[in-house]
């Protein structure tokens, strides 16, 4: 079996709009039993679990949850980053949609281990369904007890609000996220500091991703040693898979750390239509690399991606077959990108329009060499000056394919004979 549902075993079995459904499937049980135990050994379970977080970046989640514990103020607050708005990703509405109350658990379990005062959930603003489908798991709960003033006769009291985004991709960075949930556009800050030291409305603040939050009730229920040995040694539990693109079964897959992107893409995905050939896949959503076939066989692991100057991200994997243009997929993604960005720094605000041209060229065949030099050397100053995660990774899927699809650079300037 390739699958291992962990956070995903009540999918199809659960009522989404029924909290004593969710109780009656052991729901709630990891929170009461985290509320019975000293709220550090909740903290020493999940660094033992080696738990990395799943928005993207593979930041040790032990490491954040400890030094937001640490933090003495009249206001602690914690945010579910729920904004996915990366093309490619969409396994966070999968889990919202189909399991609320274990995002909310999970939620509940770092809360109370790290004596927050209150969560926000910011939910993307195109996710009608899953908004609706969380304020109604939130509602629930409340109505239950284990959100509110003395939370199941504990001493420990929490609140918790449900917000929706407004459409734009960048509110997804944390800063950029906490300026919009306080009321101002959604642009990022200079760090340090850090949102554990000064975050929402200037107090101390965790932000989490839905799939790192729902991993916190598997990690009561097994204990963090047991956990680790799930996956490989420094990508350690499952990961959940948007698989899209051309493959026959897209879906939300949950496998552990150490399958293999092909065992997705042809047991999982079941392949590609018409057993037309794969070309390439972008890894982690639209600001991930571009990589060749030939990489299929690389293990699903933070580390090992990383030796190829490539990453997880968030778990997408899109799937495109031997008839897809790589200039017409850079295109697309530089034009999202460059719609997205705030404007707030040079890099990303000027260098998008002059990629969005050199790349046009390529697409067009009418690309010189200087244009590949303009190129290469635009998409590298971009990468590493650009503020904020935005800027910094769209032009990752340049970056990619220069180094694994250069035959077809030189294929677009042979084809006019420039130099
Ligand atoms: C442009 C941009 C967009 C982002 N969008 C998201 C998002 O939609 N969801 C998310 O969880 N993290 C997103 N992140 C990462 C967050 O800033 C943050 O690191 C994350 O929520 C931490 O979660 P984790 O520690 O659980 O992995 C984004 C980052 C950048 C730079
Ligand atoms: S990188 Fe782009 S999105 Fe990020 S701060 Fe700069 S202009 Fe804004």
């Amino acid at each position: 079996m390739l699958e291992k549902k962990l956070l995903t075993k009540r999918v199809g079995i659960v009522n989404p709009l029924s909290i004593d459904d969710y109780i009656k499937q052991d729901g709630y049980k990891q929170f009461k039993k985290a509320l019975k135990m000293e709220r550090i050994s909740i903290i020493e379970e999940v660094e033992k679990s080696k738990l990395r977080g799943r928005a993207g970046a593979g930041f040790p989640a032990a490491i954040k949850m400890m030094a937001f514990a640490k933090e003495e103020a009249e206001h602690k607050y914690m945010i579910c980053n729920a904004d996915e708005g990366e093309p490619g990703n969409f396994k966070d509405r999968y889990l919202m949609e189909n399991d609320p109350h274990s995002v909310l658990e999970g939620m509940l379990i770092t809360a109370y281990a790290t004596r927050a005062t209150k969560a926000y959930i910011y939910i993307r603003g195109e996710y009608n369904k899953a908004l609706s489908i969380m304020k109604w798991a939130v509602d629930e709960a409340k109505e239950k007890g284990f959100i509110g003033k003395n939370i199941l006769g504990s001493d420990y009291d929490f609140d918790m609000e449900v917000r929706s985004g407004a459409g734009a991709y960048v509110v997804g960075e944390e800063f950029a996220l906490i300026e919009s949930i306080e009321g101002k556009s959604g642009r990022t800050r200079v760090k340090p500091p850090f949102p554990t030291e000064k975050g929402l409305f200037g107090y101390p603040t965790l932000i989490n991703n839905v799939e790192t939050f729902c991993n916190y009730p598997v990690i009561i229920e097994i204990g963090g040693k047991a956990f680790a040995k799930i996956g490989t040694a420094s990508s350690t539990g499952t990961k959940l898979i948007s698989l899209s693109g051309n493959v026959n079964q897209k879906g939300v897959y949950e496998i552990p750390f150490g399958v293999t992107i092909r065992e997705v893409i042809e047991t999982l995905g079941k392949g590609v239509p018409e057993n037309r050939k794969i070309k390439m896949i972008q890894l982690g959503g639209a600001c991930g690399p571009i990589i060749p076939e030939y990489m299929l066989d690389m293990k699903i692991d933070f580390d090992r991606f990383e030796d190829f100057e490539s990453k997880t991200g968030a778990g997408a994997i899109i799937v495109m077959d031997e008839r897809v243009d790589v200039f017409e997929v850079l295109h697309r993604i530089v034009n999202f990108f460059g719609h997205e960005s705030c404007g707030r720094c040079t890099p990303c605000r000027e260098g998008h329009p002059q990629l969005e041209i050199l790349v046009k060229r390529f697409l067009n065949h009418e690309a010189t060499s200087k244009d590949l030099l303009s190129l290469e050397s635009l998409a590298r100053v971009m990468h590493q000056t650009s503020l904020c995660g935005l800027g910094q990774s769209s032009p990752i899927s340049i970056i990619s394919t220069l180094g694994y699809f250069r035959d077809e650079y030189h294929d677009r300037i042979e084809f006019v004979g420039k130099v």
